[in-house]
């Protein structure tokens, strides 16, 4: 059986990019495929950005019920809390002990903070904490801890699935073959949706869709979608247009047909967004319901939680041990 991982982290409400990219695929390979599918909440991850307590708890829960709620099946998933797994953060020291400080350097969330930092004119390192700094570390560990075949992600997390097999290659030409050096599973056609305004959907730049939104609020965003300036009965290309993109992950291969059709007879931007609005509301209408359910009783999230993280730890150990054993911690 192969393995299967992925993780998001708490650092804002699940949006469209984190679904299509990351949640949809790997919830797809965790259903057809033999494998073993490990999928987690990285909030030691969020921890980096999010240092309020509420916020950090509330969007924690949240990354697990959205999971939830889209279908993820606990029986077949084995679905935890980072921070439920201690092994991971023991691996994590194991692992910057071996990791250059200048491939920290190059990684991109940080060189992004530092860009910005010159750009502005501060010191290069304002607002940088150690977190951020060696969060591939982590994620490295997170992912070389199960002996991971495959990862699941959008395009920006590619350089970090590098690192982590830049890691293993590490730890495995100094103390012998012992890590699997991981692939990482992206589509090119949902390698980065864009958000509202066009540029990659992200939290840090307050254009996305988040998943649950009401459907008021899902028909409000839709419209602000940043169209080109093509006139209402113009012919449009379908393949070129975020409207369609996103229409194509949420309709049916009879309705995407219709669309196209339609685009190349000229739809309006309006009608073209309204389209939008209502397969992704009737898609997401169900686990948007089951979603608010289970934020407001959360036994059953960290019930979960908890019976996935012992399942995790147990997977771990052996592996962890294997690793202490090569660095030289027994006789
Ligand atoms: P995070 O929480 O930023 O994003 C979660 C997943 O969503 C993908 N994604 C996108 N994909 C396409 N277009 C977009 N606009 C877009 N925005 C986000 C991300 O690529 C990601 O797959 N470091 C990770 C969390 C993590 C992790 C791991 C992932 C921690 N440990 C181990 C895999 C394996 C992160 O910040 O993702």
């Amino acid at each position: 059986d192969k393995i299967v991982l992925t993780g998001i982290k708490p650092t804002g409400q699940v949006h469209v990019g984190n679904y299509i990219a990351a949640i949809k695929p790997a919830l797809q390979i965790a259903q057809n495929s033999h494998c073993t599918a490990l999928y987690f909440v990285a909030d030691y991850h969020g921890l980096t950005f999010i240092q309020n307590r509420e916020s950090f708890n509330e969007l924690s829960y949240g990354i697990a019920a959205t999971w939830l709620a889209l279908g993820l099946n606990p029986e077949k998933v084995i679905f935890y809390r980072q921070s439920d797994v201690p092994e991971i953060f023991e691996l994590s020291w194991i692992l910057s002990c071996l990791a250059p400080k200048g491939l920290m350097n190059r990684a991109h969330a940080y060189k992004a903070v530092v860009d910005k930092n010159e750009q502005l004119g501060l010191d290069m390192d304002a607002g940088v904490n150690m977190g951020l700094f060696t969060y591939p570390i982590l994620m490295a560990a997170d992912i070389l801890l199960f002996q991971t075949d495959e990862v699941p992600v959008g395009k920006d997390q590619i350089q970090h699935v590098e690192i982590a097999r830049d890691l293993a290659e590490a730890f495995n030409r100094n103390y012998g073959e012992t890590l699997k050096l991981p692939s990482y599973i992206v589509d090119d056609q949902t390698a980065v949706i864009p958000g509202l305004d066009g540029r990659k959907m992200s939290k840090s730049y307050n254009n996305t869709i988040p998943l649950f939104e009401s459907a008021a609020n899902l028909k409000k965003l839709i419209s602000r979608i940043k169209t080109d300036s093509t006139a209402p009965h113009e012919p449009k290309d379908p393949d070129s247009s975020n409207i369609f993109l996103l229409y194509k992950e949420f309709a049916s291969a009879a309705q995407v047909e219709e669309l196209r059709d339609n685009f190349h007879s000229g739809i309006s931007w309006g009608d073209a967004k309204q389209e939008l609005y209502q397969v992704m509301n009737a898609y997401l209408e169900q686990p948007r319901e089951k979603y608010h359910k289970l934020m407001a009783s959360r036994d059953e999230i960290d019930e979960i939680l908890s019976a996935g993280a012992k399942k995790a730890r147990a997977m771990a150990q052996p592996l962890l041990e294997q690793v202490k054993h090569k660095i030289g911690r027994y006789r």
